[in-house]
């Protein structure tokens, strides 16, 4: 017998997001005083009208196994959300699967997709996740990078010139984690036409979609009428709602992709928690205003955030369009895993490197922090990024 592990789960990488917070929670419990902007989670509170109905779906014992897909309402919602404000008007609550968090929804599709040697193109910067889903998966990451020239964006160029014969899905992130750089509808456009004429799927990741700040308009692939048999739509109830923890995310897929994503999660899974798939519900249905609330205050948050770092000497970023994130790059530090380190340990902020991004040499800094957070972080790091310049 032998008793080797597997060597799928050996070579994908643990999530450093989740690293460096556990790392700064550790620190903060040993009593120091850690600033970390480095969580992808609001700070905000979930909604109360998704509270109550969890406290009604518990006192009228909604406590036991659901459809496997979703609770029939609840994909009824998602369809309707995705009709009206995404204009995928073929969407239909028969294709929509909900799942724990839009994590687990990409999981199941890349699961659902791939084969081994499979090819998934993913664009740099990326959201951490995405390579090791893609090898978990038996597929291999083709990353393609954006430079910083151009807002971090893929050219269509690059993507064409990425798809192969193996190329089994595409990876689309907007608005995105890390850079908060969204495509404009005409960019998704011309990525569409690419993957229109290719043997390959698109998976777009949405879940920073309520999250927008600029002019530039969010805009689903899901909705253009070429790509009906080949987009997967994600989103979920983290990011705007406030509801991290309750764990669902949904996504609206193809006929013959949603039944084996079905299957994929039938058999692992189940499907997500009863309450939770109840509070969903009524945050769908009734939050509009919180989440609006919250987008203000992120919107304040961001402005606060770039008018802190234009001060600092030897930075550069973009405004951000969406999400929750600045990210920045350096004009003279290069190691940045070994800087986001020294500046946990000597300077007591939790930051990520760029490095988990697929993007070395810079780092990703978070505003889902109050205002006294986010001024005391942004001190830190300007302290930090001055000793380190005197010893580096
Ligand atoms: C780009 C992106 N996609 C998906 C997720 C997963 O979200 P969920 O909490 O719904 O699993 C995250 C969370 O950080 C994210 O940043």
């Amino acid at each position: 017998m032998s008793l080797d592990l597997s060597i799928r789960v050996e070579s994908a990488l643990e999530a450093q997001t989740l690293a460096i917070s556990n790392t700064a929670k550790k620190m903060k419990a040993d009593g120091i005083d850690v600033v970390s902007l480095s969580v992808g989670e609001p700070d905000f509170e979930t909604p109360q009208c998704a509270k109550n109905a969890a406290i009604k779906a518990l006192s009228e014992n909604f406590t036991h196994y659901t459809d496997s897909n979703g609770i029939a309402e609840l994909r009824e919602e998602i369809a309707k959300k995705f009709r009206d404000e995404n204009g995928i008007v073929h969407a239909k609550s028969s294709n929509i699967i909900v799942s724990g968090g839009a994590k687990q929804c990409i999981y199941n599709a890349l699961m659902a997709l791939c084969n081994e040697g499979d090819e998934v193109i993913i664009l740099a910067p990326y959201w951490v996740s995405y390579p090791a889903m893609a090898i978990l998966c038996g597929a291999k990451p083709i990353i393609v990078s954006g430079d910083f020239e151009n807002h971090y964006k893929v050219k269509p160029e690059q993507l064409k010139a990425a798809i192969t014969s193996k190329t089994k899905c595409v990876i689309l992130n907007s608005p995105s984690n890390p850079t908060g750089m969204m495509y404009t509808e005409q960019e998704i456009r011309d990525f569409a036409q690419i993957i229109a004429e290719a043997d390959c799927y698109l998976l777009s990741d949405e879940i920073y979609e309520k999250l927008t700040y600029s002019e530039v308009k969010h805009f689903s692939p899901g909705a253009i009428p070429e790509l009906s048999e080949k987009v997967i739509t994600v989103n979920g109830m983290s990011k705007a709602y406030a509801m991290t923890g309750w764990r669902i995310g949904y996504m609206h897929a193809p006929d013959h992709v949603f039944k084996e994503i079905s299957k994929v999660q039938g058999q692992s899974t189940s499907h997500p928690n009863s309450i939770a798939q109840k509070a969903s519900l009524a945050a769908l249905q009734e939050g509009s205003s919180d989440i609006e609330q919250m987008r203000i205050a992120f919107a304040q948050r961001k402005h606060l955030t770039c008018t802190l770092l234009s001060d600092i000497p030897g930075l550069k970023f973009h405004i951000p369009d969406g999400a929750f994130y600045v990210f920045i790059s350096f004009e003279d530090i290069t190691d940045d895993v070994d800087f986001c380190s020294y500046l946990l340990e000597k300077h007591h902020v939790a930051l990520v490197p760029g490095d988990a991004f697929g993007c070395p040499g810079a780092l990703r800094i978070s505003f889902a922090a109050n205002e006294i957070t986010l001024k005391k972080g942004i001190e830190r790091l300007a302290q930090g990024l001055k000793a380190y310049g005197h010893t580096a």
